[in-house]
Formats: structure tokens, C-alpha cells, sequence
């Protein structure tokens, strides 16, 4: 039996060690197996880019080289309009490109405000490999990518020139927060059990010239950490870049929260600090962990995403939202 004293002498202890003790914020580990490989990528043009990056991934190929091929289909698509060829210009009618890629290294590259250069993953991808560097812009990048062996194109289609005729009638409709910053954000995990992720965008249609959105910004529209998870972006890139969105969601699964529970918490926070008009606005994220489990999770209705793995036959899944 424990004498008066004793209980004493313990509770003295345990109070003095208090103060050294850390708050430790305890969650239910998931028991759940592990899945690979497994590709998730944004929207309805997730499908046809998570088949190219199958490819890979089923014959035992690396993330990175999944994720950069996945992304090049709607980037060469000219019948998607906010990626790429085809992608709606800004207000000056000029098709302005932002992408990057991250491995499982914590190598990254990226480009912004780049024209002329149909697949801006690929030069993303050079930047990272062949320089010291991280990120190219504009006028700059794109010699890099001439230098390099790209080759200049014309990327503003027929239908994007004549929506953007249509849009200069009067410049300022409300846009559908759906429509217009459909960035493809591609995440996978490797056989090898090994992560990376890639994120490309024509930007937010009709935007001023020279405006830049979180898609190339590491830790905005895309990160991987590969101790833990990786995260990316699309929406309203303003708000997302605001609370450093796919860092944050990576930074909460490192925490011990779901790949769901982590985009949520990350949603919430951006609605806290939000400037743009609530109509006009979507911002969703999607995030993958080490063992292959996969969440998302919106502002408002709307957003899918795309899934393949052993257990997903390329399925399109619709997030849930906070609105
Ligand atoms: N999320 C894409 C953009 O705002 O440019």
C-alpha cells in the first residue's frame, strides 16, 4: 500500500517535471495498410493525366517521372482551358504559364509568367536538374527553355481567343470560382514507397499581365515532404498563398492528422484570412501520406479529383466542403 508519504514524495515530483514535460496533442494512429503505388491528381482532367502517370507507376517507375508525364496531358489539351495550350490568356490576350515539380529529395523547380512553352513541367523539371536554382520567370525562363531545346509555340487556341473577345466586351463579369483557376496538381507515391508531386496552370483567366498564383510557389500550390506526405493546390492561388497552403497541409498530416483532416484544417484556415469575395471563390486541396491514404477537402461545393491505385480504378470523387 502506498503510504501518505509516498503519495507525497510522488506527487512532488511528477509536479516539479512538470513544467519540462512538452504538451503532446495525441491522434489515433490509422491502422491502415499500406497502398502503393497511387496517383491523385485535381478535377475531371485528373482522369485521362492519372492514366499517362499509371503508366509509369505500374511498371515500377519513379513518382517524379509519373507526375511530370500525368500533368503533360492537360497541359497539350487544348480543350482545357486553364492549363497550359488552350488555357484562357490574361486581359492582354497573352497565355501566361506557372508549374513546378517536387521529389522526394526535396529537390524542386519551378517556373512562372512564362509564354510560348507548351509543357512548362518539363523546363519546371530542367530548372530543378541542371541549375542551381529553383525558380525561372518570364522572359528568362523562357530563353532558358529555347536554350534548352523547347520549342516556341503559339498556345492561345480559336475558342480561348474568342472567349477572351467575348470577356474584353465588358471585363468584369463574376467569374465562377470553379471555371477559371482549374489548376492540374498531380500527387504519387512509388512502389519504392517514395513521393513527389507536380502543379501547372494558365492562371486565373483574364488576370493583369504579369500576376503569378500560388501554383509555382513551393509550400503554396504543391509540397512533399517524403517523411510524411505531400499536398497541392487549386483555386484562388491569392488565397492559397496567404496561409502557405500545401506546406500546411503536409505540416498537419506531420502532426497525425488524416489526409482529409489536414486539408480541412488548412481550408478553415484560409477561410479565416480570406480577402477575395466569397462568390468568387474556390480553393481546394488534395493530399497524400506515406502509406497511400489520400483526402481532399474544398471551400465550397464543387471540386473532384481524381484516384488510382491497387484499390481505385481511376475513379473521380467528389471532395466535401466547408460552405
Ligand atoms: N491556382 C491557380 C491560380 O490561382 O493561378
Amino acid at each position: 500500500m502506498t503510504s501518505r508519504r509516498d503519495f507525497l514524495k510522488k506527487s512532488t515530483l511528477a509536479v516539479s517535471i512538470l513544467p519540462f514535460l512538452k504538451p503532446t496533442k495525441v491522434f489515433p494512429k490509422s491502422i491502415s495498410k499500406s497502398v502503393k503505388p497511387v496517383v491523385i491528381s485535381t478535377w475531371h482532367f485528373g482522369v485521362p493525366a492519372n492514366d499517362e502517370a499509371w503508366k509509369v507507376l505500374s511498371t515500377g517507375g519513379r513518382a517524379l517521372d509519373a507526375v511530370e508525364a500525368g500533368v503533360q496531358i492537360p497541359e497539350g489539351d487544348p480543350k482545357v482551358n486553364s492549363v497550359g495550350y488552350g488555357g484562357l490568356p490574361d486581359r492582354e490576350g497573352r497565355v501566361t504559364l506557372d508549374s513546378c515539380i517536387m521529389d522526394e529529395n526535396a529537390n524542386c523547380g519551378s517556373v512562372a509568367f512564362l509564354e510560348n512553352i507548351m509543357h512548362p513541367v518539363c523546363v519546371a523539371r530542367k530548372v530543378m536538374e541542371s541549375t542551381k536554382h529553383i525558380m525561372l520567370v518570364g522572359s528568362g525562363a523562357q530563353k532558358f527553355a529555347v536554350e534548352n531545346g523547347f520549342k516556341k509555340e503559339n498556345l492561345l487556341t480559336p475558342e480561348s481567343k474568342k472567349a477572351w473577345l467575348n470577356w474584353l466586351k465588358n471585363s468584369n463579369f463574376t467569374p465562377d470560382p470553379n471555371l477559371l483557376h482549374d489548376t492540374i496538381g498531380m500527387l504519387a507515391l512509388d512502389i519504392n514507397g517514395n513521393l513527389s508531386g507536380a502543379c501547372t496552370t494558365s492562371g486565373l483567366g483574364y488576370k493583369i499581365h504579369g500576376r503569378v498564383g500560388d501554383s509555382p510557389i513551393i509550400g503554396a500550390g504543391l509540397f512533399v515532404d517524403n517523411e510524411v506526405g505531400a499536398a497541392t493546390a487549386t483555386g484562388t492561388g491569392e488565397e492559397v498563398i496567404r496561409v502557405s497552403g500545401s506546406h500546411t497541409v503536409v505540416e498537419y498530416m506531420r502532426q497525425g492528422y488524416s489526409p482529409m483532416d489536414a486539408c480541412k484544417e488548412t481550408i478553415k484556415r484560409v477561410k479565416a484570412k480570406m480577402k477575395s469575395k466569397e462568390a468568387e471563390t474556390q480553393v481546394a486541396f488534395l493530399a497524400l501520406n506515406k502509406e497511400g491514404t489520400f483526402g481532399a477537402y474544398a471551400l465550397i461545393n464543387g471540386f473532384k479529383y481524381a484516384v488510382y491505385s491497387p484499390e481505385e480504378n481511376n475513379t473521380l470523387k467528389k471532395s466535401d466542403y466547408l460552405n
